[in-house]
């Protein structure tokens, strides 16, 4: 019996067709058709074009781990899989992967390149943010959204103009993402503004995060960078995050699991992208503020790179910066990628930094100004993104932990020198 398969696109070209083996793995094998197209990329430095055979053992591992890099995760998965009554890997790219992270759409039919988008009055908003709802109703005619996003928290993807939100209709393009706030994370969205807003300030790139308030909700909306507009369309460009890069699965995206950690990330960068020496800086301080802010739960899928021109590949802005050590109780505060050896911030000793500077093989002095630069500004840094909001919402009490962490892990740092 033949195998069920599903047809990936970029834009009008046929990339590809994917399929479940005997064994649940996702097999991706690259059409002719695409390995002759001048638009041609590899979808993954983990999937090269042309050099294999889809039997290959390390081929049919890393298109598995790239697929299933696409779908969401844990609680959230187990939603989407109730709400949409349906189980597996395949079953789910299958039923919801027609916009994705990056320009790949994932649909038997060729995707469509009118793009619908519908609007919504204040009521439809109030539903999509009461029920945190992954899929919107759907529109008069019946017709749903159809994205994949990886993480955990409860999102949906957005077309926002001017002040507007519209929801994509079937696989059309969206241009931001829309985080909802968690029943299990208090103050979420404005943890994950004040966040991304510090780093901001401190000239680290990061994406643009609007926070949100609607009656009894707030959210947060990410601006997309893997969308661009070109002759007045949105354009979708391809990305790739370092867990399909480096071929993990899952959990493995931490280094507690995979051993993979920030000596991984650096040669990744050495290797893919076009541009090293600044990406290995940015990558750097994305490391240093991490330690600094709390946020533990930086892993290799909140890092990506993105294809500009779906060919020079360089170090997508950072996004899902959580201060992750504000949250008190029943929370893992230790390092998803560990700090110079350090699994925790109190573990963080003499040594640390000189293995990060081992593990980027630059000189010790340049790590270390980095991380005292950061260290050094980031207070005012916070200070000013916690002013900023609050010009525009109310007070947040929560900032204050937030400000009792990043005083505790410079009192760690300055130990251990
Ligand atoms: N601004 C963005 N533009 C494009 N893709 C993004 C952006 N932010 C996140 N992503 C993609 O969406 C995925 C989920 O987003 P993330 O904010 O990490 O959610 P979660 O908090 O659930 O982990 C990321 O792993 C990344 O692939
Ligand atoms: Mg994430």
């Amino acid at each position: 019996m033949g195998h069920d398969k599903l047809n990936v696109w970029y834009e009008d070209c046929l990339v590809g067709s994917v399929y479940e083996n005997e064994v649940q793995k996702l097999i991706f094998e690259y059409s002719p058709e695409w390995l002759t197209s001048v638009r041609k990329f590899s979808l993954s430095h983990s999937m090269p074009l042309n050099t294999y055979t889809p039997e290959e053992k390390e081929y049919a591992l890393a298109s598995h781990n790239f697929f299933t890099n696409l779908l969401p995760e844990g609680h959230s998965k187990a939603r989407i899989e109730k709400e949409l009554k349906v189980s597996g890997d395949f079953q789910l790219l299958k039923a919801i992967g027609g916009e994705c992270a990056g320009a790949l759409s994932i649909s038997e039919k060729k995707p469509s390149s009118c793009y619908e988008y519908e609007e919504i009055d204040n009521d439809d908003l109030d539903e999509l943010l009461n029920t945190r709802s992954l899929y919107f109703k759907g529109d008069k005619k019946g017709r749903k959204q159809r994205f994949s996003l990886a993480g955990a928290q409860d999102k949906t993807v957005v077309y926002y103009q001017g002040d507007k939100i519209l929801l994509p209709v079937d696989d059309a393009p969206s241009t931001h993402i829309l985080k909802y706030k968690s029943h299990q994370f208090r103050n979420l969205p404005a943890l994950e503004t004040i966040a991304t807003w510090t780093a901001k300030n401190l000239d680290i790139p990061v994406v643009d995060v609007q926070y949100m308030e609607h009656d009894n909700n707030d959210f947060i909306l990410v601006e997309r960078y893997d969308r661009v507009f070109s002759d007045h369309k949105i354009k979708r460009l391809h990305q790739e995050d370092f867990s399909q890069a480096l071929s993990l699965f899952g959990d493995n995206k931490y280094e507690q699991y995979s051993g993979k950690g920030f000596k991984d990330c650096i040669q990744l960068v050495q290797t893919v992208s076009d541009n090293v020496r600044q990406d290995m800086k940015k990558l750097i301080q994305w490391h240093v503020f991490n330690f600094f802010i709390g946020n533990s739960d930086a892993h290799m899928k909140n890092l990506s790179f993105i294809y500009h021109d779906n060919s020079q590949r360089s170090l997508a802005p950072f996004y899902d910066l959580v201060p992750v050590q504000a949250y008190q109780g029943d929370i893992d505060h230790s390092l998803s990628m560990y700090f110079g050896g350090a699994a925790h911030p109190y573990e963080i000793n003499p040594e640390s930094l000189e293995i990060i500077s081992k593990e980027c093989k630059a000189r010790p002095a340049y790590i270390v100004t980095i991380a005292e630069q950061i260290k050094n500004n980031i207070m005012d840094a916070f200070i000013k993104a916690v002013d900023e909001f609050e010009d525009n919402h109310s007070v947040c009490f929560c900032f204050d932990r937030v400000e009792r962490v990043i005083k505790k892990n410079i009192e760690h740092y300055n130990k251990s020198l």
